[in-house]
């Protein structure tokens, strides 16, 4: 068994974070998000694992080098040109004759691959794709599905009527289990999509094409700033099987005061009177006397000077946020932001 991590896209959402860091190794809950992924697939001993990639593919590649540290085997394949899902597949598991786990490399679960692997076997699948319900589908894929689990119909990004007229609410996850069958299918250095040609071009062909349905495990797609920072903040709820204890032990040998979800990256100096409620704190990040941090991720490096207040706020790499400044709920600030003491946003 191996997989492939669909990891080539630009994250285009997700600016400024992205502008120096590509998605897949944002950091969350201060780890490279590629790292989540790479641990469900060794629990379920799929260790073979290609990355797909494309946009500052060197970036990515220094990082998680070969991935013996992670305890699998890693390769990097980097596309000539942006080859769409599908494509991008058929360029990094050429190859591949074997069942394959196909995972799209933004989304956080705790879902059990080995139960997803198991299934698909079951049901002599070609292909079985993990959905799950959520409130709002216009920005995924809708997927409708029989009694039987058979998928009946796939609409990418499906229209306001589409939705009305069909009234579900269960969408792909962007996990797959593929059979070699699926790569025959999409041709080589094309860009194609899994969505708006793979899938219905199963569908047209009647091929064994199941869902695996979700039920209670934890999925979020983190391309967003509003959900990376909700991801965050399930992360600190417990919400994600697995991950229920990343609150690191700060010795706070001063009067700051760090509720017990905050997590705290290495080398953080956090002054006294300081409050840290419900966030993230990356690396060797400064908080000075008085300055207050809520419901936030701050990424490594930055510095918050005294008496600032940030609320709900995402804040990039070796930022210096200003005396007094007040950062409010959506804000979002790119690597290197310099904002004046006093200064409101
Ligand atoms: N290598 C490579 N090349 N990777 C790509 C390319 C490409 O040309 N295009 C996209 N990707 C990667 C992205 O990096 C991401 O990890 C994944 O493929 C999905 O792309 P997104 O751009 O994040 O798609 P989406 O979130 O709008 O929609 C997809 O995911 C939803 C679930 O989160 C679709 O698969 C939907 O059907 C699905 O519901
Ligand atoms: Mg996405």
């Amino acid at each position: 068994m191996q997989a492939v991590i669909l990891a080539g896209g630009k994250g285009t959402r997700l600016r400024p974070l992205t502008v120096y860091t590509p998605k897949p190794i944002v950091p969350v809950a201060n780890r490279p998000f590629l790292q989540y992924q790479i641990d469900i697939l060794r629990k379920a001993e799929v260790l073979d694992i290609t990355l797909s990639l494309s946009y500052q593919p060197d970036k990515i590649e220094m990082l998680l080098g070969d991935g013996s540290d992670l305890g699998v085997n890693l390769k990097c394949i980097t596309e000539p040109n942006p080859l769409g899902t599908a494509g991008a597949y058929r360029y990094a598991a050429d190859q591949i004759r074997e069942t394959t786990v196909v995972f799209n490399g933004d989304v956080l679960t705790d879902i059990d691959i080995a139960k997803l692997i198991e299934q698909h076997r079951s049901r002599g699948a070609t292909a079985t794709i993990v959905l799950t319900p959520v409130e709002d589908p216009s920005r995924y894929g809708l997927v409708e599905t029989a009694e039987d689990g058979q998928i009946l119909r796939f609409l990418e990004k499906p229209k306001p009527e589409e939705l009305a007229s069909l009234g579900i609410n269960t969408i792909n996850a962007g996990i797959y289990i593929l059979e070699p069958e699926v790569l025959d299918m999409i041709e080589y250095e094309v860009n194609t999509s899994f969505e708006y040609d793979v899938f219905p071009k199963l569908l047209a062909e009647k091929k064994p094409f199941f869902a695996y349905i979700m039920d209670g495990e934890y999925w979020r797609d983190i391309g967003t700033p509003e959900s990376y920072l909700e991801a965050h903040q399930d992360i600190m709820g417990g919400k994600v099987a697995g991950l229920e204890h990343m609150t690191a032990d700060y010795e706070s040998a001063t009067a700051a005061s760090i509720d017990s979800v905050s997590i705290i990256g290495e080398d953080c100096n956090i002054k006294p009177n300081a409050r840290i409620i419900n966030s993230v704190l990356g690396k060797n990040v400064v908080v000075e006397e008085k300055a207050v941090i809520e419901n936030s991720v701050i990424w490594s490096h930055t510095r918050v000077a005294a008496g600032a207040e940030i609320d709900g706020a995402i804040i990039g790499r070796s930022c210096h946020i200003g005396r007094n400044a007040v950062v409010g709920p959506d804000t979002v600030l790119g690597d290197k932001t310099q904002l004046t003491d006093y200064t409101k946003v």
